[in-house]
């Protein structure tokens, strides 16, 4: 590469520097600066050549909403906002065998129902996309197939006028363009491979679907840049141990985000499940000290799911606190004021939790859930048998009200939940509280109202905890 300057090119962010350091300066991570040629020296500023007028329009106009290709795979669909759009770019990304390639061969095969799909894999040979199909029963869909990694090739095949209407690339890190001098996977590569192939899109007007690598951070490899170049960001989850994965929507231009689908991973590729909440709850036993069922929401759906959790005297100076599937700050952040606001004796205990199902909550309304089964599992004493749970908890022990109460309440009773504890909402004195289907409906404003919630039956608590109890009932 003689002749040409060197840059060095940070893989994480993106920043570049003249000058190779074990520590990028755009972002702070370690080892992640990669030689690579600098781009043609840009002109510098404007100079003095006049540009056209833009034309400015008002808010309002004839626009007419753009076409959606819709799949017929009702979860992936509504992930997208009702289907993909000609033009756009969909970024899949994904832990490696989590099922991302089966998926997208999955709408692939749907799609052709109508449509003219093309998949491109840059990872494997026809023969193993050959199988696969085989396998997942769709070996007749009319789908053409190639494994190219080159973007000027893919490009001059796909430029053609009556092309196809939907596009999938596998992955985006295999790609390359053969006027830059980095290798596949580079920071340079991803973002002008990726570049090319939007801009193709746009102009011939087929969605673009393109896979995309997750770190061990779990963030898409290369720059985060690709997430902001295209127009939907999602993101294929799952626990390997567990069949479900779970498609969420992290960025939509054309739809909502926060948006899940729900897949389970069978011998013939991914099925449709279209009841999460009874899937999350199949395993449960009622009746159990230390576990509450949380009635969540993920997006616009909602969904059901157990909360266990475990306290036991800790033999360690400092206590083990450990949790799967929920913020262990926040954790914290609940047992503190279950301490001081309700005069829980948590301090001496190891405490476990645990989202049954491996599924990662993050919304603040399932504290309440956690706060109960904390209470459970100290107690002895099960949750009321049918029951759900959900509400905020504010530093001061006070339970907030959250988001689209009703639609919460109507799937607990859908599944056969006929009690419900949940916030105070905020209403006018003559509003009476919700019902829903018959439900028993109990208000609690304060942490230590949930306490009455494991009063009965305490007698039955073997004695060590029953200590516990004292204490914090006159805390
Ligand atoms: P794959 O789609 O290759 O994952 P990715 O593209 O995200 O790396 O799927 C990988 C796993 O899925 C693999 O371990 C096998 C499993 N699998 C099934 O269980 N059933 C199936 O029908 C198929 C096709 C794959
Ligand atoms: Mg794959």
């Amino acid at each position: 590469m003689a002749g040409k300057t060197l840059n060095y090119v940070c893989q994480e962010c993106g920043a570049s520097s003249p000058k190779w350091s074990g520590r990028c300066d755009g972002c702070g991570e370690w080892n992640t600066l990669v030689e690579e040629a600098a781009p043609e020296s840009a002109p510098k500023g404007l100079g003095r050549k006049k540009g056209r007028k833009i034309q400015f329009q008002g808010l309002k106009g004839e626009t007419e909403h753009p076409p959606r290709q819709v799949s017929g795979i009702k979860e992936f669909d509504r992930v997208t906002g009702g289907g993909m759009v000609a033009g756009s770019t969909l970024l899949v990304g994904g832990d490696p065998g989590i099922g991302k390639s089966t998926l997208l061969m999955q709408v692939a095969a749907a799609v052709s129902k109508t449509q003219t799909p093309v998949y491109i894999s840059g990872e494997e040979a026809i023969d193993q996309l050959r199988l696969r199909a085989d396998r997942l029963d769709v070996a007749g869909a009319t789908v053409a197939l190639a494994a190219a990694t080159s973007v000027r090739d893919i490009v001059s095949s796909l430029d053609d006028a009556g092309g196809p209407d939907l596009v999938i690339i596998d992955s985006i890190q295999t790609m390359y363009v053969d006027n830059l001098d980095s290798a596949p996977g580079t920071v340079a590569q991803v973002r002008t491979s990726a570049q090319e192939l939007i801009r193709l899109a746009k102009r011939r007007g087929f969605a673009l679907i393109l896979v995309g690598h997750v770190t061990k951070e779990g963030q898409i490899a290369g720059p985060r840049i690709l997430e902001h170049m295209v127009d939907t960001v999602l993101y294929f989850e799952g626990d390997r141990s567990h069949q479900f994965r779970i498609l969420r929507s992290v960025k939509n231009r054309y739809g909502p985000t926060d948006e899940i689908g729900v897949f389970e991973m069978t011998g013939k590729g991914l099925a449709e499940v279209a009841n999460p909440s009874a899937l999350f709850l199949a395993d449960r036993e009622d009746e159990v000290a230390g576990a509450s069922v949380f009635a969540g929401m993920e997006g616009s759906r909602p969904l059901l799911v157990e909360i266990q959790s475990l306290c036991t005297p800790s033999s360690l100076g400092t206590p083990r606190r450990a949790v799967v599937g929920w913020d262990s700050g926040r954790l914290a952040m609940i047992m503190a004021v279950l301490e001081t606001r309700a005069g829980l004796a948590l301090g001496g205990m190891d405490v476990y939790m645990n989202v049954a199902g491996g599924l990662k909550i993050s919304e603040p309304a399932a504290d309440l859930a956690v706060a109960a089964a904390l209470m459970s599992s100290l107690s002895g004493v099960p949750m009321p048998p049918g029951t759900v749970v959900f509400g905020e908890i504010g530093l001061s022990g006070e339970i907030r009200a959250v988001p689209q109460l009703n639609a919460r309440l109507k799937e607990a009773s859908k599944l056969g939940f006929n009690r419900a504890v949940i916030p105070t909402p905020p209403r006018s004195k003559t509003e009476k509280s919700p019902r829903e289907g018959g439900m028993l409906i109990t208000e609690v404003s304060r942490v230590e109202d949930l306490l009455s919630l494991f009063a009965d039956g305490a007698e039955s608590a073997p004695s060590a905890i029953k200590q516990d109890r004292k204490q914090f009932r006159h805390g």
